[in-house]
C-alpha cells in the first residue's frame, strides 16, 4: 500500500492535526506492514502560488511546452504523479480562518488540472483520480462538525468538494475540534485519534 502523507501545520511536534494525521498512517501502517508512507511537509517545502507561467503552463499542450513552462510545471506533474500514484491520501489540516492553510490550498491548485485530474465530458465534470481512499485529520480551536459554529463548517466540505470533483469520493475525517476550548482542549486530540477505525 502506498500512503501519501501531506501535514499543513507549520508547529511540528505541538501540531495536533500532524499527531491525528500520524495516528491514522501507524494504524494504516500497522495493518499493512509493507506499506510505502512518503510524507510531504507543504509548509517548509511549500507550491508556489499559480503565478501567471504556470496557468500558461497547464493550458498549452505539452510539445509547445517552452523551457520556461517545463519549469513551471514540474511541481504540478510531480504532485499529480504521486497522488495518482497513491493508494491511501492522508491530510492533516489545522483550520485556519475558517478554512484551510494556503499551504494546502496551493497543492490542490497544483492538481487541479482539466486533462489530468478531471475531464469534461458530455456528462459534466469527470474526476480522473479514482479508487483512492482519504483520511482528513482536522484540528480546530472551536468545534464546527455541530453546534451553533456548524454554519462555519466550510473546511471539511470544501475538502470533500473539491477532492470528490476530481475523483476522491472516499473519505473520512477525523476531527480534533475544540482545541482553544478549557473544557474540550484536553481531551480532543485524544479523543479523536480514539475514534479512528479503518
Ligand atoms: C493562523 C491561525 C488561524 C486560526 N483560525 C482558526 C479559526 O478560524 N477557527 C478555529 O476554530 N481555530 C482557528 N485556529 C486555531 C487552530 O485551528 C488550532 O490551533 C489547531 O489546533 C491548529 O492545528 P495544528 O495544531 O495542527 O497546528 C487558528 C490558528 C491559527 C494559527
Amino acid at each position: 500500500m502506498k500512503i501519501l502523507n501531506l501535514i499543513s501545520s507549520p508547529r511540528g511536534e505541538a501540531s495536533s492535526s500532524i499527531k491525528l494525521g500520524n495516528a491514522i498512517v501507524e494504524k494504516l501502517t500497522a495493518a499493512n506492514p509493507d506499506s510505502i508512507v512518503i510524507t510531504h511537509n507543504l509548509t517548509s517545502k511549500p507550491f508556489p502560488h499559480l503565478e501567471e507561467v504556470h496557468i500558461n503552463s497547464f493550458f498549452t499542450p505539452a510539445e509547445n511546452h517552452t523551457p520556461e513552462f517545463e519549469e513551471a510545471i514540474k511541481h504540478s506533474n510531480e504532485a499529480i504523479a504521486e497522488l495518482k500514484a497513491a493508494d491511501v491520501i492522508v491530510i492533516g489540516v489545522p483550520l485556519y480562518n475558517f478554512g484551510i492553510p494556503s499551504t494546502l490550498k496551493t497543492w490542490i491548485d497544483h492538481i487541479a488540472r482539466a486533462g489530468q485530474t478531471f475531464s469534461y465530458s458530455e456528462n459534466g465534470p469527470e474526476g480522473l483520480v479514482k479508487g483512492k481512499k482519504v483520511y482528513l485529520a482536522i484540528s480546530s480551536g472551536g468545534v464546527y462538525s455541530e453546534g451553533p459554529m456548524k454554519a462555519y463548517d466550510f473546511t471539511e466540505s470544501y475538502l470533500r468538494s473539491v477532492l470528490g470533483f476530481l475523483g476522491m469520493v472516499d473519505i473520512v475525517a477525523y476531527r480534533a475540534e475544540g482545541l482553544s476550548v478549557p473544557d474540550l482542549k484536553d481531551e480532543a486530540l485524544s479523543k479523536a485519534i480514539e475514534t479512528i477505525a479503518l
